[in-house]
């Protein structure tokens, strides 16, 4: 039977020019490289600076994966932007990059869902794309989260990074089956009891500030691998497959120590697991797109592989994404 499946043409990614390593931080917060390093992988971050925001960042990234699809601008007609740090409270920093990408037509806008904001636009854009509304999309992460930490706060400053991924997704016909290229399964979760583990303590319509991020990251390290391993355990179930027929897992880059428990709980064995958190830190609802470009820069994810996508976060929310790619 004639189905249709969102098969990924091209990957894209942008980071700012500044980095910053652990050793700078600990001048900034009472913290150190080995604190770092041991609690959370994470060893050096970009930070966005003059000129750099999630508007310029997103763009890089949505260019080169145009590039990487051998597509222009014009031949897209859907763009969804995961962030949680627009440029603005309103327009949705989609649409100032649909207009710096010089295109009118489709529709642009911006899904917030934090961490696994990725996930959700995935998953979105693939309903939009295989019910026929639309043909081609750009689903991009970017987030400037540098912008809402608070310096002074060393247990959230140092885990955080800035930049951007993106990829183009196409409509395509195909048999549904498992051994074709495409998005196979998407697993979307939400929890909204879980609030203030993990917050901005800042809003238009609350504060009229911006707000700077708060998290009380036990708590969320507590949830967080069993929500993704359920999360997980439904893409397989959906797709009737099993963790030895994963070729790459590529989770949100939050912390090393959830990624080795999620995987090890769920028997993926570790080296086919993407990690770019040691050179990223967290950048959200970019650590994805992120961890699956150098992926496929540096050679190891191929067409026609099976790669899982898993993220979880604010809300909470939590999600995952099954891949022929
Ligand atoms: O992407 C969205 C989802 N977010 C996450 O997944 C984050 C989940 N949580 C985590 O990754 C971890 O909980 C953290 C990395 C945030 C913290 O690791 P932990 O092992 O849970 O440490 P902790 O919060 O229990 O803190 C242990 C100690 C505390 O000192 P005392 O009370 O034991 O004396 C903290 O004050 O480490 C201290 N501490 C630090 N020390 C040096 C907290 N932050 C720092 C720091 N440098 N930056």
């Amino acid at each position: 039977m004639k189905t249709t499946r969102s098969v990924i043409l091209g990957t894209g990614a942008s980071l700012p020019r500044r980095v910053v390593t652990n050793d700078e931080l600990s001048k900034m917060v009472d913290t150190s490289d080995e604190w770092i390093v041991q609690r959370t992988g994470i060893k050096e971050r970009h930070l966005a600076g003059e000129g750099e925001t999630t508007a310029t960042l997103g763009l890089a990234a949505a260019k080169a994966a145009l590039s990487d699809a051998k597509l222009e601008a014009r031949d897209i007609d859907l763009i969804i932007l995961a962030t949680s740090t627009p440029d603005h409270t309103f327009p949705a920093t989609a649409t100032e990059i649909q207009s710096a990408l010089g295109t009118t037509q489709g529709v642009a806008f911006d899904l917030q869902a934090v961490c696994s904001g990725f996930v959700f636009a995935l998953a979105t854009a693939d309903k939009f794309l295989t019910s026929g509304s639309h043909k081609r999309a750009l689903v991009i992460g970017s987030e400037t989260f540098s912008r809402i930490l608070d310096w002074t706060d060393r247990s959230t400053c140092v885990l955080f990074g800035d930049g951007a991924g993106a990829v183009v997704l196409e409509a395509r016909e195909n048999l549904g089956v498992i051994a074709e290229r495409g998005v196979i399964t998407t697993h979307l979760r939400s929890d909204g009891r879980h609030k203030g583990k993990l917050y901005v303590d800042g809003g238009p319509s609350s504060s009229q500030t911006v707000g700077h991020l708060r998290m009380e990251g036990k708590e969320v390290f507590r949830h967080a691998v069993g929500m993704i391993t359920d999360v997980i355990r439904d893409a397989f179930a959906a797709a009737g497959i099993g963790a030895s027929d994963i070729d790459w897992f590529v989770p949100h880059q939050a912390n090393r120590r959830i990624i080795d428990a999620s995987a090890d709980k769920l028997g993926i064995s570790r080296d086919k697991v993407v990690v770019t958190v040691e050179k990223h830190g967290n950048t959200s609802a970019a650590s994805i797109p992120l961890a699956l470009d150098a992926a496929v820069r540096d050679g190891r994810i191929k067409q026609g592989q099976l790669v899982l996508l898993e993220a979880m976060g604010g809300g909470f929310t939590w999600g995952s994404a099954l891949i022929r790619w």
